[in-house]
């Protein structure tokens, strides 16, 4: 059998990061080294003041903390960890592809086979690599051939081991996971191989929630589980418009079907859309997979979840304009929100810069309050739609730190991100300091709407209706 000394990572962004300092920490004689090209985002993991770690999750600057300089490394020399490591995680990003054949639909490999090139020049002992970036189906395929292609005698075993953390609650997820699952061949090396990263989850995770399979089914399972829970949010959103015009309450039909046993409470909260980088980009890369094999049946009925999400955020953001007597040019609205969930400050795909980017088309003046997200990268999430030159973006939005402040003078407030804080508000001194009637448009049902009203807002809560 074969044990694990030395691991290195490479990519430490939202996987990377905090998968390996999780590992570093719960097995104190494995050496984690986690690499990245990006000097900035290496300087930060290593920043002194934990605060100022580069992904934000509730409780990783304490497992950092304890494991950093210890077991725990992060560093810009790829070839080094590359060289010293007995086994090499491959954790960077696999976004759709913007350019060529497959074009907004297939996932862009070109991270995953540099990396591959860079292992196979660089390796001079048998190494185990891990797919932790979630791939098509098929990929250690290309992997394989890149790497036993270099004619130096070292062998490869090629593992899949998605990640099935959510960002948010990583931590939790990394230390607790439901599963884990780990897809290699059946040859005796690759049994080898798999009992091997077996033994390094087995050092804090009970042995039967440690799945085994084959290559491709493994794969397929990560595509296939972000798809299943993207179809249920866009399930209950398209609900959540039905409920809208009938009087129905969105969150009580949830609790309704959500108490049975069959379907389960969990993913059913309407909302402006889900976000984050992983379900629409996972979606598209499953409907393009199946469009190549031909199975366009079953590649429309998952382009469909897609589909819902884009019509979700675009009447959010209708229904504004719409509320604001047709025109909010002009109108101070101020955004609650730009993260694209609660206790992250991971902005990819997030709904609220698909709305800012309706209402500024409209001429709105924004003012954006988020706790986790900065103004540089607010303004980077604008430009890079490229729907109005940066200067216009400058000019109509405004970044700020205090929620008060942002909600001063404005039409209207919307929420984009549910954090808890945003219960917590004066929500009378706020309504004090509006331009009446004061709107207030809550994309994730999280406040009080009977007392919102009551104060005097004029409340949109999504997925609920007049009755
Ligand atoms: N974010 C999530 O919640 C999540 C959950 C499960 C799975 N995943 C998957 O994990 C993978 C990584 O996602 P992420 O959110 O961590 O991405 P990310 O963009 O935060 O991090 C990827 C990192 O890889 C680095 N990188 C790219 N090419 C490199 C190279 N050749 N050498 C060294 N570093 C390189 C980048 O600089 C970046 O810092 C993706 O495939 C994603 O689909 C993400």
């Amino acid at each position: 059998m074969k044990s694990i000394k030395n691991i290195c990572c490479i990519g430490a962004g939202y996987v990377g990061g905090p998968t390996m300092s999780v590992i570093a920490f719960k097995c104190p004689e494995i050496k984690v080294t986690v690499v990245d090209i990006n000097e900035k985002r290496i300087a930060a993991w290593n920043d002194e003041d934990v605060s100022k770690l580069p992904v934000y999750e509730p409780g990783l600057d304490e497992v950092v903390k304890q494991a950093r300089g210890k077991n725990l490394f992060f560093s810009t020399e790829v070839d080094k960890a590359i060289d010293e490591a007995d086994m090499i995680f491959i954790s960077v990003n696999t976004p759709t592809k913007t350019y060529g054949i497959g074009k907004g639909m297939a996932a862009d490999l070109k991270y995953i086979e540099l990396c591959a090139r860079q292992i196979a020049s660089v390796a001079k002992t048998d190494k185990i690599i891990v797919e932790k970036s979630t791939l098509p189906v098929r990929t250690a395929e290309a992997l394989k051939t890149i790497l036993n292609n270099t004619g130096n005698g070292v062998k490869f075993e090629i593992l899949s081991n998605p990640e099935f953390l959510a960002e948010g609650t990583a931590i939790d997820d990394l230390l607790n996971a439901d599963r884990i699952l780990i897809g290699g061949d059946s040859t005796p090396s690759g049994e080898i191989a798999k009992q091997a990263l077996v033994d390094v989850y087995a050092h804090w995770l009970p042995k039967e929630r440690i799945l085994t399979t084959n290559v491709w089914s493994s794969e397929l399972s990560k595509l296939t589980a972000n798809a299943f829970l993207a179809q249920r949010v866009s399930s209950i959103n398209a609900l959540s418009e039905l409920c809208e015009v009938t009087g129905a309450d969105v969150n009580e039909v949830s609790r309704a079907i959500g108490t049975d046993s069959r379907i389960g409470p969990k993913f059913l909260k309407a909302s402006v859309g889900f976000g984050g980088s992983c379900f629409q980009k996972d979606i598209l890369n499953l409907v393009y997979i199946a469009k190549t094999y031909g199975l366009n049946e079953v590649a429309d009925y998952w382009e469909q979840v897609i589909i819902m999400n884009d019509h979700q955020k675009l009447r959010f953001a209708q229904n504004i304009v719409k509320s604001l007597f047709n025109t909010v040019s002009g109108k101070k609205i101020t955004m609650l929100g730009w993260a694209f969930k609660k206790d992250t400050n991971d902005t990819r795909e997030s709904a609220a810069i698909y709305v800012a980017d309706y209402l500024l088309n409209e001429m709105a003046e924004l003012t954006v309050y988020d706790p986790k997200v900065s103004e540089e990268q607010v303004l980077a999430d604008l430009d890079y739609l490229n729907s109005r030159s940066e200067n216009e973006n400058r000019k109509l939005i405004k970044v700020v730190n205090d929620p008060y402040e942002a909600c001063k003078d404005a039409h209207a407030i919307a929420v984009l991100t549910e954090w808890d804080e945003f219960k917590t508000y004066d929500w009378s001194k706020i309504h004090d300091n509006m331009l009446k009637p004061a709107f207030l448009f809550d994309g994730r049902a999280i406040l009080d709407m009977d007392k919102l009203e009551e104060i005097g807002f004029q409340v949109y809560t999504i997925g609920i209706g007049a009755e």
